[in-house]
């Protein structure tokens, strides 16, 4: 099991846009600094807002080691807490999502008002000061209708991209959505590989007859330089979404961490459905038409979504173990659509079922060649698989900057 040191010297004596060393997708102690480096430092996306419907609607996640809740005030506000009972440490909400006028521990019965405080503890004796045992709150964002996380006591910076994220999906109207259908499934694979696999369409063609209608394939299509540096396409695609005042330019952080861009759809196709057309006919927000493409939004380490006109997917990952890995995908459509009658949801969800499931076993059997001793890590496509150089940079990157500082040199 490696520690800190071994990892960053792993990191320091790979070659660049080279894939890992095999201990960095398979080792526990790398596991352990992967969360406590990353996962419990940086902002993640949790849940979509609208999940959260009305003042008591809760959902809850697991970060690493760390059980979260995510609830919605009587005051509107979206709040975070650690999962854990003042008491005696209980999970205080054990299902994945729910309503509830307080939040009652299961064991004993203390109870907690939506903003965290103590309001009900019996037999605790006069002494008893239930002000001192609020949960522990979670910091907690929403932006734009994308509720993020941090479990760090002084989160990193998030204006910029609660600037930028707020303003690209005004357009989508995620303040009226609902979710029509989630699904979560858990990946054999290191989320390092998860991410890496979402992050090029290298292997598309060999793997996703479904996604392959609508997306195209060629990196062009993915792999934008800048506001103003992309291929004729999209550039072109971007000019008439300018004019009608929807922000699709390119943008990123310097490091990567976060991108987003609106780029059409093959053949301006509308969505990704079996048929290319749109999968429901009550459209999200305020876009005019029906082929805007997708507005794409990836934010390392655990999320990348995609804003159509008719319906957002958004996704979540969560690392397990070395070895597993959770994705969770959501499926948002206007809070008026009426299945059946706007929707249908198999038409709706299937090429993104399929999609998940095809990349789970990309995933798997990726982990499962890594896991051999004859494993060797070998050269990424500058062209094709740019996206996940620049993943595995930000990644080692981010390790490499968590170095302690060396001890200061004794006066001599
Ligand atoms: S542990 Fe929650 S009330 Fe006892
Ligand atoms: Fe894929």
């Amino acid at each position: 099991m490696l520690d800190l040191d071994q990892t960053l010297a792993l990191i320091g004596e790979r070659k660049p846009a080279h894939a890992l060393d095999h201990a960095l997708y398979t080792d526990p102690g790398v596991f352990q600094e992967d969360l406590e480096q990353i996962f419990y430092r940086e902002w993640l996306f949790a849940v979509p807002a609208c999940e959260l419907d009305k003042p008591g609607a809760f959902a809850t996640l697991n970060v690493g080691a760390y059980p979260v809740v995510i609830v919605r005030g009587t005051d509107q506000r979206i709040r975070a807490f650690h999962n854990v009972c003042r008491h005696r440490g209980q999970r205080l909400c054990p299902s994945a999502a729910g309503r509830a006028a307080k939040l009652v521990c299961p064991y004993h019965q203390w109870t907690y008002d939506l903003d965290g405080k103590l309001v009900f503890a019996r037999d605790m004796g006069p002494d008893f000061d239930p002000s001192q045992y609020s949960l522990k709150p979670v910091h907690c964002v929403d932006l734009g209708g994308m509720v993020f996380v941090c479990l760090a006591q002084v989160p990193p910076p998030v204006a910029d991209l609660a600037r930028n994220l707020m303003s690209y999906l005004a357009p989508s109207g995620l303040a009226d959505a609902k979710v029509a259908h989630s699904s979560t499934i858990v990946e054999k694979g290191n989320w390092k590989l998860v991410l890496e696999n979402n992050r090029e369409c290298y292997h598309c063609s060999g793997s996703h007859p479904e996604l392959c209608r609508t997306y195209s394939d060629d990196p062009l299509m993915t792999v934008m330089e800048g506001p103003n540096a992309a291929s004729p396409e999209i550039l072109s695609h971007w000019a008439r979404c300018d004019a009608a005042g929807i922000p699709s330019r390119f943008i990123n952080q310097p490091d990567m961490q976060w991108r987003m861009a609106r780029v059409p759809l093959m053949d301006n196709q509308e969505s990704f459905t079996m048929s290319g057309k749109a999968a429901v006919s009550r459209r999200m927000g305020t876009i005019p038409w029906n082929d805007a493409g997708s507005l794409m939004f990836y934010h390392f380490p655990s999320s990348w979504n995609h804003f159509l006109p008719d319906h957002a997917i958004v996704f979540r990952v969560m690392p397990i173990s070395p070895t597993e890995t959770e994705v969770t995908t959501k499926w948002l459509v206007h809070k008026d659509a009426v299945e059946g009658v706007d929707y249908d949801l198999k038409a709706l969800t299937e090429v993104w079922m399929a999609t998940n499931d095809e990349d789970r076993r990309v995933v798997e059997e990726n982990q499962f060649g890594i896991n051999s001793p004859a494993y060797e890590p070998g050269p990424y496509s500058p062209t094709q698989e740019a996206g996940v150089i620049h993943f595995v940079d930000w990644y080692c990157g981010l390790m490499q900057s968590r170095r302690p500082a060396p001890p200061a040199m004794a006066a001599e």
